[in-house]
């Protein structure tokens, strides 16, 4: 149901993600008809420029993001005519009210704020918006991550923006909610009857779930080394696919129904403390190492960050206790520099009871797996074992295991791939919060994370260094043997 005379406004316009992510995903959206036709974009940053000087800044990074075949001069230049631009600071008081003057020039019904600037700056901004009469019952925020920096942080941030706008007018990001594969594991699960009936402690020997990068901290070192990568991924990105595997089937897709039972699994995480430091929760960083083959410097050795303990990788042991998982490990590992990029949860279930071709001196049976790939490929592979076509000289049947092999892009050819904030956009324009995080969510999962970031703390040791270019400190490898399991790879 898309809103008529909807106005975007965006905070924090000429940034990063504004350039690489939103602006090409609204530059979609436009092109392929799923924007109101009346939708207009009020960008707004710090820098005095008018709305000639950054609809060029726009053009830029179109340019620059798009691929050479989805860019059309013509979709461009109706694309821009729909953005705008007021510079805010956002200290100043009176620069919201002529962003005020300029929003009712663009006369919306519908407005859709959307904070893309740091945390710390959602609280007074709302305040502002609120107080020039620019938060009215039709107006929604979108809030990127991170929220907040620890559970206290996030409650700040939670209860500012809750003074203004009420709670499922409020969207909070986590870009992997918007990924197709994140999706389509609620498909996977729930409009299919054979997993469901196994997607237990009774028949899943365990998970894991690794987001692999090979980049670096690129040009945001100023922010990550003040988070790192407990806080940057595992707060966000991995207990969502955490949640999104372990929980219980919902009535329906309505948001809250989907929230709840994702709220249901993140209280049923066993706390991970000062104890567990070592056994259940590991922390690297990278030191210099190479990646395909090319040298690169060390964590440290970059800009002006010697002495830095900042973690650019984590390997945890989460326990889900409640009945479905209870005796299931989930296996979360996610890292900067590692060989390869790739996301992926793997289901690896208890092997047969008994086999009845060990008799004969068959080969062992391997454990079936569930293998859903996020990225950079979409695939889901089931491992099954079979028996090699032949004859045998002995009397062994030979088997091996194999994949039943589904790959997204080879049964949709031609389609592209959509930038996740494309139906992140979407689904907020049209009030829809289902992929969005909840204020409880959120909470919950910085209560969490907290427990493991005292323990480190009261353990007083730094990362583990790793060479760039492999699988992170050798405890992340003794993570899981520990338990006699080993990361899929
Ligand atoms: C972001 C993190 O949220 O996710 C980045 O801040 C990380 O550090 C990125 O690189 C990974 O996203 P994707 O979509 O490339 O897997």
């Amino acid at each position: 149901d898309l809103p008529r005379a909807c106005c975007l406004i965006l905070f924090g316009a000429t940034g990063d993600l504004a350039r690489r992510m939103l602006f090409p995903a609204l530059y979609h959206l436009h092109r392929d008809g799923f924007l109101p036709d009346d939708l207009t974009v009020m960008a707004s940053a710090r820098s005095e420029m008018d709305a000639a000087g950054f609809r060029a800044r726009v053009s830029e990074a179109l340019h620059a993001f798009l691929p050479d075949d989805d860019f059309d001069p013509a979709v461009e230049a109706a694309f821009l005519a729909r953005v705008h631009y007021t510079p805010v600071d956002v200290g100043d008081r009176a620069a919201f009210a002529r962003l005020a003057r300029g929003v009712a020039a663009l006369a919306p019904r519908d407005k859709v704020v959307f904070l893309s600037t740091g945390p710390a700056l959602y609280g007074s901004i709302c305040q502002h918006l609120g107080a020039a009469g620019l938060v009215d019952a039709r107006t929604r925020v979108i809030l990127e991550k991170p929220i907040g920096h620890d559970l206290e942080s996030c409650h700040t941030v939670n209860r500012q923006v809750g003074a203004v706008f009420r709670e499922p007018d409020i969207f909070r990001v986590d870009h992997y909610l918007g990924k197709e594969t994140v999706q389509n594991l609620l498909a996977l699960r729930f409009a299919n009857a054979l997993f469901e009936p196994l997607w237990n402690g009774t028949h899943i020997d365990h998970v894991q779930i690794t987001v692999a990068e090979t980049v670096g901290v690129e040009g945001r070192a100023s922010y990550y080394d003040g988070a790192g990568a407990l806080r940057d991924m595992v707060q966000n990105h991995m207990l969502q696919l955490l949640t999104l595997v372990a929980m219980e089937p919902p009535s329906d897709l309505d948001a809250d129904a989907v929230r709840n039972e994702k709220v249901k699994v993140l209280r049923s995480l066993r706390p991970l403390t000062h104890g567990d430091v070592g056994a259940k929760t590991v922390r690297g960083q990278y030191a210099a190492g190479a990646i395909d083959g090319a040298p690169v410097p060390g964590y440290r050795d970059e800009g002006e960050r010697q002495g830095s303990d900042t973690e650019t990788f984590v390997a945890l042991r989460a326990d889900i206790d409640n009945w479905r998982w209870k005796g299931v490990p989930f296996y979360l590992r996610t890292g900067k520099r590692l060989p390869r990029r790739y996301s992926e949860i793997f289901i690896q279930f208890r092997a047969v009871p008994h086999s009845i071709f060990a008799s004969q001196g068959s080969d062992p049976l391997l454990p079936n797996q569930l293998v859903i790939r996020l990225q950079p490929e979409e695939t889901i592979r089931l491992q099954i074992m079979n028996k090699i076509p032949g004859l045998d000289h002995d009397r062994a049947m030979r088997l091996r295991s194999l994949p039943l092999d589904l790959s997204l892009s080879a049964e949709f050819p031609g389609q592209r791939r959509r930038i996740a904030y494309e139906r992140l956009l979407l689904d907020a324009i049209k009030h829809n919060t289902t992929l969005f995080v909840r204020r409880d969510e959120v909470e919950q999962a910085w209560a969490w994370v907290d427990g493991i970031l005292d323990g480190w703390a009261r353990a007083g040791e730094g990362p583990a260094p790793y060479a760039a270019g492999t699988w992170g400190p050798s405890a992340a490898i003794a993570l899981t043997e520990r338990d006699g399991r080993t990361w899929h790879d």
